[in-house]
């Protein structure tokens, strides 16, 4: 086994290299390998030493796997400490990220160098943490107070560039870590530079309107998450005490959290993030060319998809019917881009030759060239199966179709060419150019390179992409109307649609079904259930006052009034719609809801028809049903996802409440069986995720 730090002599010169790929994660043998290197510098001549990483990055920080399990000495903080109380300087060059550890490593070292295009962040309250290792004591010592508070609740990071003008580093050269660290140590030799602790420095002076500002801030932005509040406190912490009792009180802090289901939520998401395109069916597998994309449709979801694949360089050629909706959908990809050119998602001087990649056109044999055709047009099975008749015809041998339809067949679409294999769902949520979700459903023809194919684009688009099955809504959209139903149903027996939206946004979503109908417009509702009228069972729940709500025209906030009267960005709640629900609860009992019976009812409908979802192998894991509902529907990250959500509260007491209401509606709450075999079993969804990955 190589060793995860090296320790070698360049002349007076001892250079430690941290050499632990992929991230130089700062697991077990690398803190006992910078522990017996400083140890090794203190006993021999070198004068000087230089802590480097090896490879893309400096250090990626604390190693994740490791949380969760008894901490093991030595500890990150002692390290750092060890570090800071060598009796010669030490100098850190950082090149790529230094995150959370990997900054307060540095922080730990006497004089900081950063080579261009590095970033120190710390990302700690991403994983529901705060930083462990003296983070928060010794950066404000050198930044003061105020780049603390942005960037530590945050998790955000700067530039090498931004870290001099903070004080956080002492100098920004060019080229090669290890030779720029060098040659940086040999000139603090030749100067006489002494040893500088940073946490011998003064305490930051104590700034309360500063701290108050921060605390009213994130009180509103982290939505029921704790850690960048706690962040703060560790931060003021350090204006208040020495290092030693500093460091001690973070630490303190710090461990609170790591055994929190928040921590446990947000470290799921980390892993499940990269889990998500760990597919069997995909590994090793190539995909194919991808240069030129072809779009069909310029409405607001075609000039969506179309922006997303400009701005991530590819060509576009959209096709609509006519000049005019050409010309229309040229206009809404311009605004995109220019958008995009004020969220600073694109350079300005790079705005003009991005919109020279896009060609409009109303001919399909314009299409001939694309390596992936994407259809964005209207939801109808007899409209999509002239569509891809059309591209079957043009399209060159080995280009990928796809269809963008949120709930339709694929196999069926699929059947409208010669080329089954060829094609492919790609769903994509609206604003396309901005949400972060694919989902790429998977037909039963569909070839292994074309999925490859479809991961790949997500990466490239800077997406997540999702493998779903075939089935009406796939796994978003079909949980989506499940979870609906369970609403519908609490406001027949006595809940009112804004009870309900609060009870969720304390939940931590950002918006409840209520106000989410009234953003997609009414309309959209009313369609589905048209289109779901001839198959319905019987026993099905209908929201009648939502039909009756789309016959007075009330179609949400593009009508000014749905479920709330909307004006300007204001919304109160639309009393017109009360006789409405009253007249459809005629003769049930009615009942109150306290906010934890809603969330309970809401959130156990989701996880129920998930379970389903899973066995029928639609979502091929529990952790995919997470990442969809994470970047496609705002579920809050610190939750992990529903699935991790009901690990959390227990299987057992779930499947409970289940059968508990079935008993009253037998229909709608049908126990998955996945449920019943999990309990039976003491199994959860976690362990489903683990058998998947072996
Ligand atoms: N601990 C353990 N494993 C880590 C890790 C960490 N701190 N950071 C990354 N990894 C793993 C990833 O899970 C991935 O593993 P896989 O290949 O088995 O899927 C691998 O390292 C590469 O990571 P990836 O994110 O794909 O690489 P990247 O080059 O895109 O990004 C980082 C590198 C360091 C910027 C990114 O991984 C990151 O942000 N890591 C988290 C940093 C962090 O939060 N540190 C503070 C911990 S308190």
């Amino acid at each position: 086994m190589t060793e995860a730090v090296r320790y070698e002599r360049e002349g007076s010169v001892a250079v430690i290299t941290v050499a632990n790929p992929p991230v130089n994660a700062l697991g077990l043998a690398v803190r006992q390998g910078l522990w017996r290197a400083i140890d090794r510098f203190a006993e021999d001549d070198a004068e000087i030493a230089l802590i480097v990483g090896e490879g893309r990055l400096f250090i990626g920080g604390a190693d994740i796997s490791e949380f969760g399990k008894p901490p093991i000495e030595p500890y990150l903080p002692d390290v750092c400490t060890h570090i800071e109380r060598s009796t010669k300087p030490v100098v850190a060059a950082v090149h790529g990220p230094a995150l959370g550890g990997g900054c307060e490593v540095a922080l730990g070292a006497h004089y900081r160098l950063a080579i261009k295009g590095a970033r120190f962040g710390f990302p700690e309250v991403k994983l529901g943490l705060i930083p462990g290792a003296g983070g928060s004591q010794r950066m404000p010592r050198l930044t003061g107070v105020g780049p603390a508070l942005e960037m530590m609740p945050a998790g955000g990071s700067v530039t090498a560039d931004e870290a001099l003008e903070i004080g956080l580093v002492d100098r920004v050269a060019e080229g090669d870590a290890r030779e720029a660290g060098l040659a940086y140590a040999r000139e603090l030799l030749e100067s006489g530079a002494p040893v500088r602790a940073v946490g011998t420095l003064p305490r930051p002076a104590d700034d309360a309107a500063a701290f108050d500002a921060a605390r009213a801030l994130w009180q509103k932005k982290s939505r029921g998450e704790v850690a960048p509040l706690r962040a703060i406190d560790a931060i003021e912490a350090a204006t208040r005490m020495d290092l030693d009792q500093g460091v001690h009180e973070e630490r303190r802090i710090f461990l609170e959290l790591m055994e929190t289901p928040q921590r446990a939520g947000l470290i799921h998401a980390f892993f499940n993030d990269r889990k998500v395109a760990k597919l069997p069916e995909i590994e090793g597998i190539a995909p194919r060319n991808m240069a030129h994309v072809g779009v069909i449709g310029g409405g607001t979801m075609g000039a969506g998809i179309a922006t997303a694949c400009l701005l991530s360089g590819l060509s576009v050629t959209l096709i609509e019917r006519d000049a005019a909706a050409a010309d229309k959908a040229r206009g809404t990809i311009t605004a995109n881009l220019d958008a995009a050119v004020k969220r600073g998602k694109l350079p300005a001087d790079r705005r003009d030759a991005t919109l020279s990649q896009l060609s409009t056109v109303t001919d399909y044999a314009e299409l001939s060239d694309c390596d992936l055709a994407i259809e964005a047009v209207f939801e109808d099975m007899a409209v999509k199966h002239e569509v891809f008749a059309r591209l079957d015809a043009v399209m060159k041998p080995g280009a990928i179709l796809a269809t963008n339809t949120s709930y339709l067949d694929v196999n069926e679409i699929a059947a409208a060419t010669k080329r089954p294999g060829d094609v492919i769902g790609l769903h994509f949520f609206s604003p396309a150019h901005v949400m972060k979700l694919l989902e790429v459903v998977v037909a039963d023809a569909t070839a292994a390179d074309v999925t490859a194919t479809a991961f790949a684009l997500a990466k490239r688009l800077g997406k997540i992409a999702v493998r779903a099955g075939v089935c009406d809504g796939f796994i978003g959209n079909r949980m989506l109307a499940t979870y609906r139903g369970a609403a519908d149903r609490m406001i027949l027996d006595g809940a009112s649609p804004w009870e309900i939206d609060a009870a969720i946004k304390t939940f931590g979503l950002p918006m409840g079904p209520f106000e989410m109908s009234d953003l997609a417009g009414l309309d959209i509702g009313f369609m589905t259930r048209q289109r779901k009228a001839a198959t319905r069972d019987p026993r099905d729940v209908v929201p009648t006052w939502a039909d009756a709500m789309y016959h007075e025209g009330w179609l949400g906030q593009k009508t000014g009034q749905g479920y709330y009267v909307h004006e300007g960005r204001k919304a109160t709640p639309n009393e017109a719609v009360k006789p409405l629900i009253e007249a459809a609860r005629a003769g049930r009992p009615q009942r109150s809801f306290t906010p934890e019976e809603i969330q309970r009812v809401y959130m156990a409908a989701m996880v129920n028809e998930a379970a389903k979802i899973v066995s029928e192998g639609i979502a091929r894991r529990p952790l995919d049903v997470d990442v969809t509902l994470l970047y496609g529907y705002g579920f809050p990250r610190w939750r992990g996802g529903p699935m991790q959500w009901a690990d959390t509260v227990g299987l057992p007491s779930l499947l409970t409440d289940i059968k508990e209401w079935s008993k009253a509606d037998p229909y709608f709450w049908q126990p998955a069986p996945l449920l019943e075999q999990l309990v039976t079993e003491g199994r959860c969804f976690a362990d489903l995720n683990k058998e998947a990955a072996q």
